[in-house]
Formats: structure tokens, C-alpha cells, sequence
């Protein structure tokens, strides 16, 4: 992974990018990095801040040979690197909040978007997007997400540096993807569930049904979240509106 990495200094999105390259046929592990994007995607079409220098912007093409169920798997993988690399790179505590968010003092600074082109149930790629504010400043984050949202730097009060944080996440991603290969998903759902944000804790769950008190149990191999009820019944939550609390 990584050993074709196309850099740019200014695009719209590396997820575009990857696209492209993917539709030309560029191997598994093909590596796009930008130092500034000006149309950033996050989750749910919401735009994602990329501001020049300032993160990491880079998307990952994946050929894995898995169903398209199974994709959910590799961004909860993605999101057990990034935890990793915190962890081993800083004094941090990393946690991970259901389904890819880093969050650091209960703050994100990263996300994972991942975009998926199947054909007759099989996966022709995976385009695993990895945005990480690095070097914000408290006050370069836009204030109103500064209740919810940080970086690196202001969390850990040190400069971080670009490449040899980008190099220890694809070192970081190979290994665990190995991994993940050769014992398959339990290997990531260990990990992915020692860093879960509220895993074990209760949590208020709203879905367009009802609205309950549970206790977060763990994630699944569709990608679902685990969540049980005060009576110990088991449900398994896709995109529920989950009141995280503080
Ligand atoms: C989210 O939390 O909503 C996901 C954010 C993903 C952002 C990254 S930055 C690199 C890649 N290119 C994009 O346009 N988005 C992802």
C-alpha cells in the first residue's frame, strides 16, 4: 500500500482522483495525497474543510476481494489504523466513535469516507478517503464546529509533521490489512472495540421508531453497532441517530 503515491498540490477531492485512477485500472494500494482540497467531501454529502498544509487529505484504492456487505468492514479497519498511529505518535488517547470518527478529549479530528463501485455482487474497488486536521491552530478551526471539532496539534500541543505521519499510516494500514487477511474480521473488531467511544456505556438511541436508553455493546461484521436494551435484548443499529452525550 502506497507504493504508487500520486501527490497533487491542489484538487477538488483525492476521493475524485482515486476514481479515476481506479477506472484506469491502478493497482490495489495506489496512494492519493493532496496538500490542499477545495471541494473536501465528508459524510452525508456534507463538505470537508481541507485547508492547505494543515492535514492529511489522502484516499486509498482498494481491490479487496470481499462482497459488497463486507466494505464496512475496511473503513472500521481504517478507522483502528488512524487510532493506532495516534496512539504510538503521541501521548493521545484515541477513541473511536461508531461507525470512523477519531475522536480526541471528545473531539474529532478525523474522518473516513468511503465510496464503493460494485458489479454483480462483487467489489471492483474500494476508495477509503482519510481526512486528519493536523497542524489547526484552536483558532484556524471554523468556530462553529470548535465545540465538536479539533486537531492534532491543538489537542497535543505539538507540531505534527505531514510525510512521516502519512508514511506510519500506510506502513500502519499494510500490516493491519495483512492481518485483517490472513484472520479476518475478529482481528479488526478486537481492536476497533478497545478504542470504541462508549463501548460498554450507556448511550440515548433515537431511530425513527422510538427512542430508548442502551448500552453499547459492540460492532458486527455488516458494520452494524451492537446495542442492548435495560431488559438485555440485542439490536443491531445501521444509521440511527445515537445522542452521544458528552
Ligand atoms: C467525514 O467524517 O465526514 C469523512 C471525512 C473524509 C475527508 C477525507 S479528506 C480526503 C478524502 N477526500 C475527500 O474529499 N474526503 C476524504
Amino acid at each position: 500500500i502506497g507504493h504508487q503515491l500520486h501527490h497533487y498540490e491542489e484538487v477538488d477531492s483525492t476521493q475524485d482522483i482515486v476514481h479515476q485512477l481506479a477506472k484506469q485500472g491502478k493497482p490495489h494500494g495506489t496512494v492519493v495525497v493532496a496538500d490542499e482540497q477545495i471541494k473536501g467531501k465528508g459524510r452525508m454529502s456534507r463538505p470537508w474543510h481541507s485547508p492547505k498544509g494543515k492535514g492529511i487529505w489522502m484516499s486509498i484504492l482498494l481491490r479487496p476481494e470481499l462482497s459488497p456487505v463486507q466494505a464496512p468492514q475496511i473503513t472500521l479497519l481504517a478507522a483502528t489504523v488512524l487510532a493506532k498511529v495516534i496512539t504510538s505518535q503521541s501521548q493521545l488517547i484515541p477513541f473511536i466513535k461508531w461507525p470512523n470518527d477519531i475522536l480526541i478529549n471528545h473531539k474529532k479530528v478525523s474522518g473516513i469516507l468511503t465510496e464503493m463501485q460494485a458489479e454483480h455482487d462483487q467489489i471492483q474497488y474500494v476508495a477509503i478517503g482519510i481526512g486528519i486536521n493536523l497542524n489547526q491552530s484552536a483558532e484556524e478551526i471554523p468556530v462553529d464546529i470548535r465545540h465538536k471539532a479539533s486537531s492534532l496539534r491543538a489537542e497535543s500541543k505539538e507540531e505534527w509533521n505531514i510525510t512521516s505521519t502519512i508514511q506510519e499510516i500506510l506502513k500502519q494500514f499494510e500490516s493491519t490489512y495483512d492481518q485483517y487477511a490472513a484472520e479476518g474480521f475478529n482481528y479488526v473488531k478486537e481492536i476497533w472495540e478497545t478504542y470504541g467511544y462508549k463501548i460498554g456505556e450507556k448511550v440515548t438511541i433515537s431511530t425513527m421508531r422510538r427512542t430508548w436508553e442502551a448500552t453499547l455493546v459492540g460492532i458486527e461484521p455488516d458494520g452494524a453497532l451492537i446495542a442492548r436494551d435495560s431488559e438485555g435484548k440485542r439490536e443491531k443499529l445501521y444509521s440511527a441517530e445515537i445522542q452521544w452525550g458528552e
